[in-house]
């Protein structure tokens, strides 16, 4: 009791202190009085108001989240006497991040907690498009929202033990329509209250009614947790049942229904009657059979004579759980003590025994669906230290959420480590090439599990913080920072000015040349010559420069700045080259697991051939130089012997072309906006070969078994053994003597010519997003061989664009976006270079299309003013007449 009165104490004055500094948007960040936290999403304003119904303060978000915009709803869909939460919403468009999350603090470690998000859509985007996405509760899923009215309000309830001081709620866009969230309601539980919710386990609300004649919602301050009780009759087969009396509470009650819904129930009119009431839980993909719990609050209302008697056995689906004889004026519950699973309709089934003489009542009923909570998030210290460096780098992308789970959501530019027996750690960061600016954060220092850090050609400046340095020096972490040319460098400093070129021009004439500017032309000039500037400390094995003389690929020299394997290390690594993951030009790639962890694939160069040597040193130096997000990476390689190797990050989706084809049937098939974000990816990647690396390069054998998906389904590209160099200023092409590249996909120009450009590639991209669009392969076999341009052409040219669309994606997409790839496909695969468009080119207008398709939710239905099925609770009552519960059913019927 001290503990908490001392606890009340310090919030008040944390919201005292923070309202005489005036940082109000902090202090509404705390939970009340009550330890609730209520919040109206997309509120705009820094002012709070209370809710009529309630009494409740209602707080605007802005304090919570850093993501989204603010909406108000259509105003045809305002309710003036309804709830204000519902006016407006936060909505989260935009492709950088498919999660967006809420962040709630200040709660208290290994406490329960009722968690409710709220939704109206009320038409808030003029869309008229109804959104589905999930919802995730910390890092575990905990359902999907979806939208089927727009004038419907439903609330969603979770009961969650929360392990630390804080909670996340997720919106996550799952490629059905923008999320979007009108409130979120957090409140404390007893940790004896819902004994089902536990650490591992947590309780999804299905359904939560109070059978009797109430009119309106039973909330705070009638029940002081604050649930929703939704009020239920069908009068015309129930008799309603009232007291104005007190319902106590029995002894150790974990439910807690409070008086004011116990104090009405619902009983046959036909005294021999039964209650019969049905539920639907519709699985998900999560939960394909989610577990069910029933909860059903008796009290006896009616003060009955002497030999009255008012017994009822409960069974569902035809299973008895119990008998029940409800106490007068005492609140009882009875449940089904194991979860119900394997059923998708629930039949709950309320029978008078013989010797009863009267027929059976019910007062109130919560039906709940079981949710893990077993995922267990990121180790504390490293989100901590993360969100500084988010905050002070302002990163938006998709650092929302937890930093390394779920895998498939994990921050981008990170690298995990997971373990079985320990909390996922951050393990790798990759900053390079970002426009960072500023200092390197010290709290980088306190990523305690980091070995890599990657932080090369930034603007970084400031000097490298010790410990960084220190771990560099005793080669436990990795450190890369090359190409920032305003970074101190062993305490010497360059010019304080961003751009080094600028600093030579300006400030040669006005001081005389300086030791940073001698540091600075060298750094310039070594860049030249070698094409970048080395300054790794490797944790593992010194700095590696191999010579293999000049080879017809221009590079006299070769730097391998990566780890360097041996053969046996590579066996060690393979299990003895136990897993094959597939056949490439020069081998067999393998599955591997290096001693930290990591998973990595080992392209083994096939000794009885001499043939690749070339290909695999010409991809071996490109990938020592070239780093981007949407190109595979070298991790290391080994030159022992004979034996040639070449190890790269583990790509666990296999090549696009397995997920086009369709040929496994493990995969499943990939949805549109998950085919437009590789083709986005990959088009970065190409980008990147062609502008963004010195000198640039051609890849020249782009296709789609040649673009490959890791767990996250990001795409990068792969094998490099046919690029080349080619020489920005005089034009675009490379000679080479033979013909490279795979049928389908080859440029007829450069078929011609025997000159690969870099609009080479560009055709050959553009066959794949005719892949991607058509889920058909380069060349088609009806039976003729015929390319695949050719045919969409055909189809295309007499408007017939559902002709080619890949079936399998079920119509799920907007028609508009395909088109837009389709037209992008065929103007990238135009026989003459010079009407292709650029990487460049192709990159924006694929990014329109990912707008395109997050703005609007495509993969939903038009909004229709018919009314659908609902299983969830309506909060809003003046909806309650126009939805009834369907699934629902009564005795007599
Ligand atoms: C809230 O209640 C007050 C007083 O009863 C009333 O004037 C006001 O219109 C109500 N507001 C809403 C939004 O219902
Ligand atoms: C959403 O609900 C509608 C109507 O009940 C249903 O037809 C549809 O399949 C649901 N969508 C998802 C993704 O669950
Ligand atoms: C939570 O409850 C479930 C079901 O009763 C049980 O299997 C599990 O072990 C419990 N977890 C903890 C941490 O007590
Ligand atoms: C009452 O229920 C019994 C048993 O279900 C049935 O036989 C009887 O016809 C019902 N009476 C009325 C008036 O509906
Ligand atoms: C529930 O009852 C309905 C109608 O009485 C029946 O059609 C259905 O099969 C029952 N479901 C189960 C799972 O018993
Ligand atoms: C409930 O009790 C009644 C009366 O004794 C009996 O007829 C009925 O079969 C029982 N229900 C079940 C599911 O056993
Ligand atoms: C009524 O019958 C049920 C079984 O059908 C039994 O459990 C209960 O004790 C009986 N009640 C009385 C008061 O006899
Ligand atoms: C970095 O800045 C340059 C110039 O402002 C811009 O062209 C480039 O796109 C930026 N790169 C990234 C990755 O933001
Ligand atoms: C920094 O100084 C140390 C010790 O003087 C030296 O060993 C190291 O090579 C220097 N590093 C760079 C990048 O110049």
């Amino acid at each position: 009791m001290a503990a908490r009165s001392c606890l009340h104490l310090l919030i008040t004055l944390a919201v005292a202190a923070a309202a005489a500094t005036g940082v109000l948007q902090a202090g509404r960040a705390q939970p009340d009085s009550n330890g609730f936290i209520s919040i109206d999403c997309g509120l705009s304003g820094t002012a709070s108001y209370v809710d009529n119904a309630t009494k409740l303060s209602y707080s605007p978000d802005a304090a919570f989240t850093d993501a989204g915009t603010n909406n108000n709803i259509s105003p045809e869909y305002l309710l003036p006497s309804g709830s204000r939460v519902f006016d407006n919403v936060r909505s989260f468009p935009g492709a950088a991040a498919p999660r967006s999350c809420y962040t709630l603090r200040s709660l208290v470690p290994g406490l329960k907690y009722l968690v409710r998000a709220s939704f109206k859509y009320g038409n808030y985007d003029g869309l008229r498009r109804l959104p589905v996405f999930d919802l995730y509760v910390g890092v575990n899923f905990w359902t999907t929202v979806n939208i089927t009215d727009a004038a419907v309000a439903q609330g969603l309830e979770a009961i969650v033990v929360v392990p630390g001081d804080s909670l996340q709620v997720c919106l996550v866009n799952t490629g059905g329509g923008t999320p979007f969230i009108s409130g979120l309601d957090v409140r404390p539980l007893k940790n004896s209250l819902y004994p089902q919710a536990n650490e591992t386990q947590g309780l999804d609300l299905v359904a939560r009614m109070n059978f009797g004649p109430a009119d309106t919602y039973i909330r705070y301050p009638d029940d002081p947790h604050d649930r929703a009780w939704k009020p239920w009759i069908d009068p015309m087969i129930y008799a309603e049942i009232t007291t104005t009396k007190m319902v106590q509470s029995v002894e150790e009650d974990v439910y807690e229904a409070p008086s004011a819904v116990m104090q009405t129930a619902i009983t046959p009119h036909n005294a021999s009657g039964s209650i019969q009431l049905r539920w639907e839980v519709k699985p998900n993909t999560n939960y394909p059979s989610p577990g069910c719990m029933f909860i059903m609050h008796f009290s006896e209302l009616q003060l009955l004579q002497e030999n009255t008697i008012r017994t009822f056995n409960i069974s569902i689906n035809n299973k008895i759980i119990g008998n029940i004889t409800p106490d007068y004026l005492y609140a009882d519950a009875s449940l089904n003590n194991e979860p119900l699973r394997g059923s998708i309709q629930y039949n709950i089934t309320l029978h008078a025994t013989a010797n009863s003489t009267m027929p059976p009542i019910i007062n109130a009923l919560e039906v709940f669906s079981i949710i893990s909570t077993t995922t267990v998030p990121t180790n504390a210290k490293d989100v901590s230290a993360i969100t500084t460096i988010k905050k002070q780098y302002e990163v938006k992308e998709n650092w929302m959420g937890d930093p390394c789970v779920p895998k498939t959501m994990a921050w981008d530019w990170l690298t995990c480590g997971y373990a079985v027996s320990s909390p996922p750690t951050i393990t790798g960061v990759n900053l390079s090439y970002n426009n960072l600016t500023g200092s390197i954060p010290e709290a980088l220092s306190l990523l305690s599990s980091l070995t890599v850090l990657d932080l090369s050609g930034n603007q970084l400046s400031g000097s490298i913080p010790s410990e960084l340095l220190k771990r560099a020096q005793d080669k436990s972490l990795q450190l890369r920072y090359e190409n920032n040319p305003g970074l101190c460098i062993n305490g010497t400093c360059p010019s304080p000015e961003g751009d080094p070129k600028l600093a030579i021009y300006i400030s040669v004439p006005v001081v005389a040349v300086t030791v940073i500017l001698v540091f600075v032309l060298f750094c310039l000039l070594r860049r030249k010559k070698k094409g970048s500037v080395n300054n790794t400390v490797n944790p593992h094995n010194e700095l590696i420069t191999h010579s293999y003389g000049s080879d017809s690929y221009g590079h006299g020299s070769m730097q391998l700045e990566n780890r360097r394997f041996t053969y046996k290390d590579l066996q060690k690594i393979t299990n003895n080259f136990e897993q094959v993951l597939g056949k490439g030009g020069f081998g067999y790639v393998y599955y591997g697991i290096l001693e930290e962890g990591s998973q990595v694939a080992v392209k083994l160069r096939s000794q009885s051939s001499n043939q690749g040597v070339k290909e695999f040193l010409g991809e071996a130096q490109i990938l020592t130089r070239i780093h981007h997000k949407n190109l595979v990476s070298m991790i290391g390689y080994c030159m022992d012997g004979d034996y040639m190797a070449l190890v790269y990050e583990y790509m666990s989706e296999g090549t696009l072309e397995e997920h086009i084809a369709g040929r496994d049937h493990n995969k499943r098939n990939l949805t549109w906006i998950e085919r437009l974000r590789i083709a986005h990816e990959s088009a970065q990647g190409l980008e990147y070969l062609h502008k963004g690396c010195s000198p640039p390069l051609i890849h020249r054998d782009v296709k789609a078994t040649n673009i490959l998906l890791n767990l996250k389904l990001e795409a990068k590209i792969a094998d490099f053994g046919l690029s080349k160099a080619f020489n920005r200023d005089s034009d675009t092409h490379v000679s080479a003597s033979i013909l490279a590249g795979t049928p389908g996909y080859i440029d007829p120009e450069y078929h011609a010519t025997m000159m690969p450009t870099a609009k080479s590639d560009v055709y050959g991209f553009g066959v794949v997003l005719l892949e991607l669009v058509t889920g058909k392969n380069p060349i088609l076999r009806t039976p003729e061989p015929i390319s695949l341009i050719h045919w969409v052409q055909q189809r295309l040219q007499c408007g017939n664009i559902e002709g080619v669309v890949d079936t399998r994606m079920h119509g799920v997409y907007d028609i508009n976006s395909v088109w837009k790839v389709a037209e992008i496909a065929l103007k990238c695969t135009a026989q003459a270079s010079t009407q292709r468009p650029t990487m460049t080119d192709v990159v924006v207008q694929l990014q329109e299309c990912l707008d395109l398709e997050y703005g609007h939710a495509s993969s939903v239905p038009e909004l229709s003013i018919d009314h659908v099925s609902k299983t969830r609770t309506i909060l809003e009552m003046d909806h309650l007449e126009r939805v009834p519960l369907p699934t629902m059913s009564s005795a007599g019927r």
